[in-house]
């Protein structure tokens, strides 16, 4: 299967991709799909029709259909931690049951959803209030899949947002807690601490030091703390009651968690109803991708073109491009979503994998990315597959013509990546400038743009709480199929830990209760240097 894509990718050879528009007109139309009111277009790439067929013989000879069914329906597929994957349950919540272990889940899942309605409810009619009154900010405490997925969309849906400002600290470094709480009043401030594990040791640190914080202020830990996680032990450990804590269970993943409690803070900030809406958007994609055929399937063709641009042509990163400034986050959250899922060196069985693992994932919104980055993916040596989206509308109507603008220059920068500018229309213009002989063409050599440079293109009427849940799921769906035909466990993450176990070991180094012997040279040396210019008590007690 491999083979015969190295096969076709030999093939290329000197074809262009705005070749293959000239041979068939109906190009833009066959190599596109659509899930509902989203257009996936992927004509802007070098992907023929035999391309294409092995692509999706590929994707039918890894099995990836029958797991997809196996995921939905509970079974254990994330084999190396034991556990279920189905974060489609949480936004599902009027469908069938869903069994986990012989026990149906989705009780559960309602019940839940129904004390987060509740509470986001009571909150934003200022029913519960904190000690000083109505609830004016809360502040998310999370890192990872328990702030990237909340904060992005709260972000993402700023014109929806009509509850307290929300507010997100993740970092461990103080200053993040710091600059987000300077200016808040601790008596009308909830704060959710957002920790599956609730172990977490920059989560457990900021956590403790809010705490601090709003108790000396006046505020109240029992009214305005909130728990999200799997472990009311800790919840209750750290002193929130179980009556404020939303839990859920091990089957959804951090980064897969937004559908649930910790999309808590999205929920005060656009309202439930809201809320359930982007649940339906997911819900819409994740029907999507069980009933389209493979050549219809949005989710299987984004994985299918970003496996023939990273394991097929060998490009080792991929550009996510939202022509959207409230997108602005999403790179992150997707870095999370697929870096973390698909960036794995062994099989499932535990073998080497013998192709590339998922891409390096990064981004920006446009337009100032191409004020910053788009040199390099225009002229660099390196080639940089492209994922631009964009909506027909924003939401400023008085504004219509900055989003004109932003459609101009996001449809241009895709045909300035597949058209380029020859070394002859360079000199042309060099020449038009009065320029001529060896003058005109080093000029114009500078200021050609090989061209031929892949991109795809989301397109959708409007950046809506449901068009965004759909937004999240198609690219959830994607790494799922590139994870089963790259067979490997999406859904693992023993990658972060050793890191973690490293810092957790270094804490009594810095101390000084620990020797420092054992260390490597340049650890050593780093350590007396941070020593050395660390004011006496600068880094609180031992
Ligand atoms: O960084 C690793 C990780 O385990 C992520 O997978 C997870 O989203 C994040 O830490 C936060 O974990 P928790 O929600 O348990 O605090």
């Amino acid at each position: 299967m491999w083979y015969d894509l190295k096969v076709c990718a030999a093939g290329i050879g000197e074809r262009r991709i705005a070749d293959l528009f000239e041979a068939d007109p109906k190009r833009a139309k066959r190599f596109s799909a659509r899930a509902g009111e989203m257009l996936f277009d992927y004509s802007k790439t070098n992907i023929d029709d035999a391309t294409l067929k092995a692509l999706l013989t590929l994707y039918e000879a890894s099995g990836a259909a029958a797991k997809r069914e196996a995921m939905f329906t509970g079974e254990t597929i994330n084999v190396t931690e034991d556990r279920s994957v189905l974060h489609t349950a949480l936004r599902n919540p009027n469908k069938g049951p869903v069994m986990v272990d012989g026990a149906d889940v989705m009780p559960d899942v309602r019940e839940t959803l129904g004390r987060m309605h509740a509470f986001a409810d009571a909150v934003r009619s200022g029913a519960i209030q904190g000690a000083g009154g109505s609830i004016t900010d809360v502040v998310n405490i999370g890192i990872g899949g328990s702030d990237l997925g909340p904060v992005m969309a709260v972000l993402a849906l700023a014109p929806w947002g009509d509850g307290p400002r929300c507010h997100f600290v993740s970092n461990v470094d103080g200053a993040h807690l710091a600059d987000t709480i300077r200016d808040l009043d601790p008596t009308r401030t909830l704060v959710i601490v957002a920790s599956k594990t609730f172990t977490t040791i920059e989560t457990m640190t900021n956590a403790y030091s809010i705490r601090r914080w709003l108790e000396a202020g006046g505020g109240s830990t029992r009214d305005q703390f909130v728990g999200l996680s799997s472990s009311l032990e800790k919840t209750a450990e750290f002193g929130i009651p179980d009556d404020s804590v939303f839990g859920f269970a091990d089957w959804v993943g951090g980064r897969y968690s937004v559908w649930g409690p910790i999309g808590l803070s999205l929920m005060l900030a656009i309202g439930s109803d809201d809320f359930d809406d982007f649940l339906a958007g997911a819900a819409e994609m994740d029907d999507h991708f069980r009933t389209a055929a493979p050549a219809e399937n949005l989710p299987v063709l984004l994985a299918l073109v970003g496996m023939w641009h990273r394991q097929v042509l060998g490009y080792g990163t991929r550009a996510v491009l939202p022509y959207d400034q409230r997108l602005q986050r999403l790179p992150a959250y997707l870095q999370q979503l697929e870096m973390e899922s698909n960036g794995k060196r062994v099989t499932i069985d535990g073998n080497p994998l013998e192709i590339p693992s998922g891409p390096v994932v990064w981004g920006e919104p446009g337009t100032n990315g191409q004020h910053a980055f788009y040199q390099l993916i225009h002229q660099g040596t390196d080639i940089v597959p492209c994922e631009f989206m964009i909506a027909a509308e924003g939401h400023e109507p008085d504004l219509g013509v900055h989003h004109k603008l932003l459609i101009a220059n996001c449809l241009a920068q895709a045909q300035a990546l597949m058209n380029g500018r020859s070394f002859e229309t360079a000199r042309e213009m060099m020449a038009a400038k009065g320029l001529s002989g060896d003058e005109m063409d080093a000029a114009a050599r500078h200021r050609v743009f090989p061209g031929n440079r892949p991109s795809t293109m989301l397109a959708y009427p409007k950046l809506t709480p449901h068009v965004l849940g759909m937004i999240l799921a198609l690219y959830e769906h994607r790494v799922f199929v590139e994870g089963a035909i790259l067979n490997i466990n999406s859904y693992d993450q023993f990658g972060v830990e050793l890191g973690k176990e490293l810092a957790t070991s270094l804490g009594p180094v810095l101390d000084g209760t620990a020797p420092m012997d054992a260390l490597d040279g340049s650890t050593r040396a780093l350590i007396g240097f941070l020593k050395g210019h660390v004011s006496p008590g600068g880094w609180g007690a031992a």
